[in-house]
């Protein structure tokens, strides 16, 4: 879609039951996380920061959970049952790297922006594919961003949330105008896929985005924390001490997750970081036509849905056949209903991502 287009438009188990009776030990949590710092509201100058133009990139081959039962103790009844997820790509030729920089041109081209034109690369990534140079600036030799400082952020799957408030508040402050913001993972490199409870949820993919100033339609509010304190619940270790001092038998450590502590954390603090996030706006919950939340798990989707009293046909899904791509849920979500013309000029969008950090971010805007 042009952008003329664009424009018109390890704890202890607990039972299901007890899971899906969550989260009451966490609302003071969610409370504390959501209900002391205010959101912050955007716009006030005149310029408003808006998404002009997405693309995203799911690498070729796909993995149904009838494929994964045939290699692991699983079972497509297990994992869609309790997570809504079908299938998920996988990648075998493609990086971290390449799904962005694929994104990356598709986002460009819906937004009629030029390569030149883009000041400003910001990419979300828990798996990209060397420690430096950041994948940021991998996309912006591949596209030929000459003009643009290059950087990746690691907020999980809030990732592509937080670049979404750091290139506004660059745009907010008149330094740059123009940016490109990524969420993009290799996820099947760093799970442990002899765990079964963690190799099934996930998947790997790139979403982008081009935002720019606007004086009429954008971001309206944004509302983000972080809770280093729970980091241990979704963690993947990087490497450990070794030198010529402590030397020590190097080990890369995978991906380990408490689901239901996540899963208690995301159904409590992300209702109440949405719904600080709409007050901010000036709105409330059945004012908002869409919210497109980081995919983890059709449950949660459904328990916000209810904690807001909106309708589930509000929350569009694409776990069911990408699974859990960190931070490249939400910019492929978005991707995907910008794809089906489901968003015209002006609409109310409210955007989620939560995760590892923890970390959680919530934005309201007009499309
Ligand atoms: O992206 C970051 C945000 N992440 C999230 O939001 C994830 C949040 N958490 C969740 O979505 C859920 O906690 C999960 C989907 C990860 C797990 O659901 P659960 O209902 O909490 O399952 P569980 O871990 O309690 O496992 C229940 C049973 C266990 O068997 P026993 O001990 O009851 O006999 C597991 O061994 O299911 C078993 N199990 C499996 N069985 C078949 C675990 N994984 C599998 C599997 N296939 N893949």
């Amino acid at each position: 879609m042009h952008r003329a287009k664009a424009r018109e438009r390890g704890k202890p188990k607990v039972s299901g039951a007890a899971l899906r009776d969550e989260g009451k030990q966490t609302e003071e949590q969610a409370e504390r996380h959501c209900g002391i710092k205010g959101s912050i509201n955007y716009g006030r100058n005149g310029v408003k920061t808006r998404i002009i133009g997405t693309g995203s990139c799911l690498p070729g081959t796909v993995v149904t959970n009838d494929d994964l039962s045939k290699v692991m103790d699983t079972s497509d009844e297990w994992i869609s049952s309790r997570t809504g997820i079908r299938e998920r790509h996988l990648v075998k030729e493609e990086t971290t790297a390449s799904m962005s920089v694929e994104a990356a041109k598709r986002a460009m081209k819906d937004a009629g922006v030029t390569a030149e034109e883009i000041d400003l690369i910001i990419l979300g990534t828990v798996s990209a594919d060397f420690v430096t140079p950041a994948c940021a600036c991998e996309v912006q030799a591949a596209i030929g961003a000459t003009n643009a400082v290059a950087f990746d952020i690691n907020a999980a799957c809030a990732g592509f949330m937080f670049a979404l408030n750091i290139a506004n508040a660059y745009i907010q402050a008149g330094i740059y105008r123009t940016a490109l913001i990524l969420g993009a993972e290799t996820l099947s490199k760093i799970v442990d896929w002899e765990d079964r409870s963690t190799c099934v949820l996930f998947g790997d993919g790139a979403g982008a985005a081009v935002v720019r100033g606007d004086e009429q339609y954008g971001l309206l509010a944004f509302d983000q924390g972080s809770d280093g304190t729970k980091g241990d619940v979704l963690a993947c270790p990087g490497r450990t001490n070794n030198n010529p001092l402590i030397q020590t038998d190097q080990r890369l450590g995978f991906v380990h997750m408490d689901g239901q502590e996540v899963y208690k954390f995301a159904v409590t603090t992300v209702p109440a970081s949405l719904q600080k996030t709409i007050e901010t706006a000036g709105l409330m919950p059945k004012d908002i036509d869409y919210f497109a939340l980081h995919q983890a798990n059709i449950r949660i989707l459904q328990s916000v849905s209810k904690r807001l009293h909106i309708g589930e046909d509000k929350f569009p899904i694409s776990l069911d056949h990408c699974g859990n791509i960190s931070a490249a849920s939400v910019p492929i979500l978005l991707d995907e209903m910008n794809r089906k013309g489901l968003l015209k000029p002006g609409m109310k969008v409210a955007l989620s991502g939560f995760g590892g950090g923890l970390t959680w971010a919530s934005a309201v805007l007009e499309w």
